[in-house]
């Protein structure tokens, strides 16, 4: 007596399951799909998981076409690919752009940086800190975080710790503010330095600002040797390299700017003597730490902080090409509608 095959069990439609089994798992993501047995009807009614290799067959089709098109807004999204910012690897081009949140008490970063930073990390991306000073007269806001101290280095190691335990290439942003402050930030309540003596135009109910006491020339190798401490301090708390703030009217910036910056030595009058100090100071950071690690950001073209350039784009020329030469690994442009 033959064996009656019931034909449900004899008909095994051939779907896109089984087409996928051909293919080996690692090449094929979709597999990833929860296993089903195979030949049949398995799942409770009103489950997610599909009910027969007829609907296993669609979920998959429709995987496939997620990551076709995932794939196609790659190649469209150009801020979704990857980029080799000298020796980093980003896995995109999103940066996090450096926001100073005035929450580090005592000018020492404090703990809950972690927990910010941490959840502005993505793995591969780029990271810029807030802006941080380099010395204990470059604040000019209250509770920004220094990078002068061994206290403030110890206190910026478990922060770079967390970004990088999550993958991501951090920066640190080093400052001077020069004359945007007051007697109130400066040490035994002395005037904030400057390139100049000029005074900001006090601002209503936003900052007060104290008459800067000008440089003088022998003073600036001393700011200059700042800003190389700080960057070497930087990568002894772990960050991968540092940014330069040479951006925003503040001491890099002043000294840049002919509408600011009055000055009849050599540090002052022409293009070039104007940025011998913003290049002195790239050139100290670039012997101290390398210039693969070193970024600057400049912004020519704002007049924020009453520091404007009655030749902008002379003045952003002759940096970017000044800076070429230095080989350093990023400049940071700051649009001109700033
Ligand atoms: C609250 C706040 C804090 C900022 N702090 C810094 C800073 O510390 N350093 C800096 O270079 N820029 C700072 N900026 C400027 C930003 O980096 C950025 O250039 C600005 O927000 C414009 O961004 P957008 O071009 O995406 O509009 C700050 C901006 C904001 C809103």
């Amino acid at each position: 007596m033959g064996i009656l095959t019931p034909v449900k069990a004899t008909y095994r439609p051939r779907c896109l399951l089984d087409k996928c089994r051909e293919v080996p798992k690692e090449q094929n993501p979709t597999l990833d799909l929860p296993e089903i047995p195979p030949g049949g009807v398995h799942s409770p009614r009103n489950s997610k998981a599909p009910r027969c290799r007829f609907e296993r067959g669609r979920e998959i089709a429709k995987a496939e076409e997620r990551n076709r098109k995932m794939a196609t807004d790659q190649i469209h999204t150009p801020l979704l690919t990857t980029y080799k910012m000298g020796n980093f690897h980003l896995s995109h081009r999103i940066v996090l752009a450096p926001m100073g949140r005035l929450k580090s008490y005592n000018n020492v970063p404090q703990p809950h940086a972690i927990l910010y930073y941490s959840q502005r990390t993505t793995k591969g991306g780029l990271l810029i800190t807030e802006a941080t000073g380099v010395s204990d007269s470059a604040q000019g806001y209250p509770n920004t975080p220094g990078i002068w101290s061994k206290e403030q280095v110890e206190a910026w190691k478990p922060i770079v710790d967390a970004v990088h335990a999550k993958g991501g290439i951090f920066f640190c942003q080093i400052v001077h503010v020069g004359r945007v402050s007051n007697y109130g930030f400066q040490p035994n309540g002395q005037a904030p330095i400057s390139c100049t003596d000029k005074t900001l135009t006090p601002q209503i109910d936003v900052a007060q600002f104290s008459t800067p006491r000008r440089l003088r020339t022998d003073e600036i190798p001393q700011v200059v040797n700042d800003f190389r401490i700080a960057a070497r301090n930087a990568i002894e708390a772990g960050f991968d390299g540092v940014e330069i703030h040479g951006a925003h009217g503040y001491l890099i910036d002043q000294f840049m700017k002919d509408q600011v910056n009055d000055r009849t030595d050599k540090y002052g009058g022409s293009l070039e003597n104007r940025c011998r100090f913003p290049l002195e100071v790239v050139e100290a950071i670039v012997d101290e730490i390398g210039a693969d690690k070193v970024g600057i950001r400049l912004s020519p073209f704002a007049d924020y902080m009453e520091s404007a350039d009655s030749n902008p784009e002379a003045l952003g020329l002759y940096m970017a090409e000044s800076l070429n030469k230095y080989k350093i690994l990023y400049c940071h442009m700051v649009e001109p509608r700033m």
